[in-house]
């Protein structure tokens, strides 16, 4: 995919983007695997800083990378502190002259062009006793049909009315079947399963695998722990 093509998708869901996930997301994956030296960490594809707001308490410095201008300004605005730095850099291209204890990514790898290379220059940056920890989707269909998000928009419906009320519950399902998103979903490109064993198992020797319903968890640890 065009990185151009993704930076607009993004900057136009943005705000929607962060309303339902700071609302529906689960980010403990990342807190179960942190590593024991907790100095830096680097969250690429950062969002509107989530995840980075997560870990900005638990090191002392938290960087967030990520190409769509909009997500950025979100998360300046709202998830700014004095540990943490939000930077407009393409993940494919990474350029730090300090290295870090961790490096997650959430949701974001599905977008890269060149993951061998992403990943190689992760290492690189990784230090000893260093965590890479990434989540992302997985799915026997490459690109699963619009209608199957529509009718998983309307099944969530009821249990996010009861968990987070109708007019949260509405401005998720109007979100979930907008035209940006729909048209987002419609672009990206999964791999299934297997494919992850056979790429990550042999970018990251050693690393640990856990499926999580649509999402598969990679764990890597650099050196000795
Ligand atoms: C589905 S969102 C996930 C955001 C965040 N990780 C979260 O879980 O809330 C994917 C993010 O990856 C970013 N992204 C896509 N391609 C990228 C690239 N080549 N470099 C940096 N960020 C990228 C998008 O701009 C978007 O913010």
């Amino acid at each position: 995919m065009l990185l151009k093509t993704t930076i607009n998708q993004f900057n136009k869901v943005a705000e929607e983007y962060d309303f339902v996930n700071t609302l529906l997301n689960d980010y403990s994956f990342f807190m179960f695997n942190l590593p024991l030296h907790r100095g830096r960490a680097l969250d690429v594809g950062c969002g509107s800083g989530i995840l980075v707001n997560e870990l900005s308490s638990h090191f002392d410095e938290v960087v967030g990378i990520d190409i769509s201008g909009e997500m950025l300004e979100i998360a300046k605005a709202k998830r700014q502190h004095p540990n943490t730095t939000y930077l407009n850099m393409d993940a494919e291209n990474l350029i730090f002259d300090r290295k870090f204890d961790l490096i997650v990514s959430r949701t974001t790898f599905h977008h890269l062009n060149n993951i061998p290379s992403v990943i190689n220059n992760m290492k690189k940056l990784l230090n000893d006793g260093g965590k890479i920890v990434i989540l992302d989707n997985v799915s026997e269909k490459e690109t699963p049909a619009t209608y199957v998000y529509i009718l998983g928009a309307i099944f969530e419906f009821i249990p996010h009315l009861r968990k987070y009320g109708l007019k949260n519950a509405i401005r998720i399902f109007k979100h979930n079947i907008s035209k940006p998103w729909l048209e987002h979903l419609a672009s990206d490109k999964y791999i299934s399963e297997k494919q992850y064993y056979e790429l990550y198992g042999k970018l990251l020797p050693n690393c640990k695998f856990q499926r999580m319903g649509w999402a598969m968890g990679i764990v890597f640890c650099m050196g000795k722990i």
